[in-house]
Parts: structure tokens; sequence; C-alpha cells
């Protein structure tokens, strides 16, 4: 209940939206969801669609364009992108200033940001061809310093990026090769990736693209704005829930554990969700979790990976989604519920989880972020507040309080 007597006097009509749930912040041709029908949409195409037929780079174009690139326009876009992939020497040295055990969610946030530092004079936001630059730029360092910032943190030397590779297998290369054993790409994990970048790639106004947007509203530079986005991914209610699902998966332990997970995520006062489970969108199936579920079963199959986890999630999700608690409220298993045990499956080590969300997610926040410099209707993103504290005071001198 609101006094209206405190409301600031300028004010007109005030909504209080804690957590804007009914809020929207812009206007956008991107991405449509429909969260009851359980509907995701890129530029119009259905994701089940651009998963099946597309490639992550492709989906990229897309997002970023709002059309379906011809082969010219796409061999431009690749070409632009993989030569942008080498990130400045003295970028090295500033990895090398993180401490051995930083968390690479902490190094890319921060390496991301220091983007700007190296090509802010190049930057003019007027003109379209910077701004699609820093686009590209993005796109094609941000998984150049996620490989590296993941070496660093274990001590092997920083590899290159090849050119001569495609996008995802560059990045395999890249987190992967050692120089004793030369890495031998195999190709259902080069899809599987592509695939969980594709589905990460956006998802309209999610917490870190929204943060993007706000910091971009600002002016600040595409590197800055994108690395706000990194932070806000990094928290376990959004893009930190991978790794938060597979820690908690390997806490369970075993499938006799699962009941009692259960009855501890539905008590209140325990303070434990089941990780992976429930979105502030869908309140249906998430579309991206039915499609990965099933890329996790063939993954899983093709490796010959036999993962007692797996057991563990299956029969997690099989005991949430009889249970009164969660068919109530609409909880069903998110698109990080399933990415997590893929990931486990390819050899990628749980603390580069988010991170792997991100290098997906930075072609839906480029996107944004350019589509907002041409939005005429776009001002400087300023919430407003309902002032809860105390009523005008005068001020007590030390000695006498
Ligand atoms: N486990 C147990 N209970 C849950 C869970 C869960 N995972 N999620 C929601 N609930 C319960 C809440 O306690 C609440 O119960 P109540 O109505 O009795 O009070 C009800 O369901 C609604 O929950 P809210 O927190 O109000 O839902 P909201 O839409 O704000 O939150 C969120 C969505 C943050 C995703 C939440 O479901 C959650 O914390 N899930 C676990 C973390 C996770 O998987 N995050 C990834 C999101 S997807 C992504 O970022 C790609």
């Amino acid at each position: 209940c609101i006094d209206i007597a405190r409301l600031p006097k300028e004010t007109g009509c005030f909504t209080y939206d804690a957590g804007f749930t009914a809020t929207a912040s812009c206007k956008s041709a991107i991405t449509y969801i429909d969260g009851d029908a359980g509907v995701l949409l890129y530029r119009g195409y259905p994701i089940d669609q651009l998963a099946e037929k597309s490639s992550f780079l492709e989906v990229a174009y897309l997002l970023i364009n709002g059309e379906l690139p011809d082969q010219k326009q796409f061999a431009a876009f690749s070409h632009d992108v993989t030569h942008h992939t080498m990130m400045h020497e003295a970028l090295k040295s500033f990895l090398n200033g993180f401490r051995h055990d930083a968390h690479p969610m902490a190094m890319l946030c921060g390496s991301v940001a220091s983007l700007s530092a190296f090509y802010h004079d190049t930057l003019d936001l007027n003109d379209p061809e910077q701004r699609r630059m820093a686009a590209v730029r993005l796109i094609a360092k941000i998984p150049t310093i996620a490989a590296a910032a993941y070496r660093y943190s274990i001590g092997w030397p920083i590899r290159y990026p090849r050119n001569n590779l495609d996008y995802v297998s560059r990045f395999l290369h890249m987190m992967f090769e050692v120089p004793s054993e030369p890495l031998e790409l195999n190709p259902v994990v080069a899809k599987a990736l592509d695939l969980l970048f594709i589905l990460h790639a956006d998802h309209e106004q999610n917490a870190s693209t929204s943060t993007v947007r706000l910091v971009g509203s600002t002016g600040a530079n595409p590197y800055a704005c994108v690395s706000a986005g990194i932070a806000a991914l990094w928290g376990p209610a959004h893009g930190g829930a991978n790794e938060a699902v597979l820690k908690m998966l390997e806490e369970i332990g075993t499938p006799d554990k699962v009941e009692s997970a259960i009855a501890r995520a539905k008590d209140k006062e325990s303070g434990f969700r089941l990780m992976g489970f429930g979105h502030r969108v869908y309140k249906n199936f998430d579309p991206r979790a039915k499609i990965i579920r099933e890329m996790t079963h063939k993954v899983l199959g093709e490796l010959g990976v036999d993962d007692p986890l797996l057991e563990v999630a299956m029969k997690l999700e099989e005991a949430a989604l009889k249970d009164d608690y969660f068919v109530q409220r609409k909880l069903y298993p998110n698109v990080d519920f399933y990415s997590g045990i893929i990931y486990k499956a390819l050899k990628i080590p749980t603390e580069m989880f988010t991170v792997m969300f991100a290098i997906g997610r930075t072609a839906g926040w480029v996107a944004h972020w350019l589509e907002q410099q041409t939005d005429p209707e776009a001002k400087i993103g300023r919430p407003r507040q309902i002032y809860t504290g105390a009523d005008t005071r005068d001020y007590v001198a030390i000695d006498r309080r």
C-alpha cells in the first residue's frame, strides 16, 4: 500500500512494477516471445527452424540486420568476423594481471570492458559503419578472450585464432588444443556448440540485454555496454544458472536423493530452489529446452558418455513435472537445465558455462545496441522509485546523538 501523499510532487502517473514484470522499456523488432504458448521467434523465424537449419553466424547476421543473408552477404560477414578475431597483444598483459584462480566470467567482464580502451579513438557512434564494426569486433573477439581467460586460469599458453576454421571450430581449437596433441574436431561436438550458441543468441528484454540497453541509453561505448551485460548475465538467477545446475546435480549426487531435493526446493525456509527450473516469461515449456533436451541425448549417445549426473537430471525433471508445487507454479526446466549437461559432455569446465552463454548472447546484445542507436524514441533509461525512508528531519550534531 503506497502513501500517495509521499510521491514526488511532479508525479502524474506513477507505476510501481518491481522486477519490471509488466513494463516495456523499448520497442524492438528483433525477438518475439509468447511465454504461454512456448513460442520464440528471431526476426519472425521460429527457433526450432533456425536450430535445425541455420548456423550461429547466420543467426547473428539475422539478428543484427533483420533478414537472412544471401551467399554474398554471408561470405562478407564471415570474412569480417574471421578477420577481427585477434585480440590486441597488450590485452594479454591485462589478462596476466588477474589472479591465477580468477573466475573466467570475472576475466571476461574486465577484458571486454577494456576493449573500450583499445578502440575508443576509432568509434564515432554517429557513423553506422563504425557502429557495425564495433558489433563485428565484439562477436569476433569475445570467443578469443573467453578461451584465453580459460587457458590462463589453467596455466596453459594462449592459442591464437586460426582463420581457416569456422566460428565454433576456431573456438574449440583455442580452448583445447595443446602442442603435443593436435585437436581432432568432432563434428557432433561442433554442431552441439553451434546449436547452443543459436539458442542463447537472444531473448528480448532479459536482465543482461536490458542492462546493455540501459547503459547504451547513456551514450556509453558498446564495449562498456556489453561488459555490463556480461556482469548481469553472471548472476545465478540469469546466465549463472547453468553453472548452478551442475553444482546442484553434483550435490544431489544419486537418483535416490532426488525426492529430498524436491522437498527442500518446496520449503521456502530452506532458501534452496531447483536451479534450471522456472522462467519469468515462459509459463509453459521453454521451447529452447525442448530442443536442447533432444540434443543432450544425441550428444551423450554419440560421444558414448555414461554420466550418472544425467540420470539424476532426468529423475529430477520427471519428479518435478509430476509434483503439484511445480505444476501449479508452471515451473518447467529452462534452457540452462540441459545446457550444463551438454557442456559437461563436451569437456567444457563448469566455471566456463556462463562464459559459453555470453558468447552466444553477444549476438543479441549487439543487435539490441545497434537497434537502440537508431531508435528515434530512445531516451536515457531512468526508472523512478517509491521512497520509503524518513520524513524531512533536522541534522543533529554528533555529540548530541
Ligand atoms: N525452485 C523452487 N521454487 C521456485 C523456483 C525454483 N526454481 N522458481 C520459482 N519458484 C517459486 C517461487 O518460490 C514462487 O513461489 P510462491 O508463488 O509460492 O511465492 C513462485 O515459484 C514464482 O517465483 P518467482 O521468483 O516470483 O518467479 P520469477 O518469474 O520472478 O523468477 C526465475 C523466475 C528467477 C527464473 C526463478 O524461477 C528461479 O529463480 N529459477 C531458478 C534459477 C534459474 O534457473 N534461472 C535461469 C533463468 S533462464 C535464463 O536466464 C536463461
